[in-house]
């Protein structure tokens, strides 16, 4: 996992929790890299497993809430860092339907080594697209979130289904429709 995904998460841990939640979650994860990140180093996911398990504990948040949240911060973070590919798209529709094919094309080229899930993506037509998601990480959480603030970026409502295909997150069929005429 990258280490944008590190810094980015303890950024968000310290807005909302604080400093010590940092150094405590940190301490307590008993890191091989000591919770010292750089933004374009490669590390453990095993180590954000940890992190997100100890603040869960600390908090007294569910894991999947606390990825949830996650994504919804990491989007500011996507835009704010990559505004031209986003910009690229005129709808979220068509946003969502390249990812595959092109963001996470150019993600691999821009960040050497990262772990990015598989999407199988069917376009239904104008109004609905389906999206199965497929990582050995099971971050499906971090992806509903990302496709709703997709939407929030333009200004569109939407309904979102999910439903997991394997118990453990790994295998997860996403059902996104916009209402007529929005
Ligand atoms: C400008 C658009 C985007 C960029 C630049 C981008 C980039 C990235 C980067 C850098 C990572 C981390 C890779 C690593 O840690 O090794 C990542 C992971 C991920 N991305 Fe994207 N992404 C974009 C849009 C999206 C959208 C809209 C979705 C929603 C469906 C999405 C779904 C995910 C998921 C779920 C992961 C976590 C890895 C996993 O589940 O295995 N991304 N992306």
């Amino acid at each position: 996992m990258k280490g944008i995904v590190f810094t980015e998460f303890l950024e968000m841990v310290e807005e909302t929790f604080g400093l010590e939640t940092v150094d405590y979650i940190i301490y307590k994860s008993e890191l091989k890299s000591k919770g010292v990140y750089t933004s374009i180093g490669t590390y453990d996911f095993g180590e954000m497993l940890s992190l997100i398990s100890n603040l869960s504990e600390k908090v007294n948040v569910p894991v999947q809430d606390l990825i949830y949240a996650y994504g919804l911060y990491f989007f500011k973070v996507l835009h704010s860092n990559h505004p031209d590919i986003i910009k690229y798209y005129k709808t979220p529709m068509d946003l969502l339907e390249s990812i595959e094919n092109h963001i996470h094309v150019e993600v691999r080229k821009l960040y050497p080594g990262a772990e990015l899930p598989t999407f199988k993506i069917k376009r239904k037509d104008n109004e609905s697209l389906e999206m199965i998601y497929y990582s050995d990480r099971g971050l499906y959480m971090f992806a509903k979130a990302l496709i709703e603030k997709t939407f929030e970026h333009y200004g569109k409502n939407f309904n979102l289904t999910l439903e997991l295909l394997k118990e453990d997150g790994t295998e997860v069929r996403f059902l996104i429709s916009e209402p007529n005429g929005k």
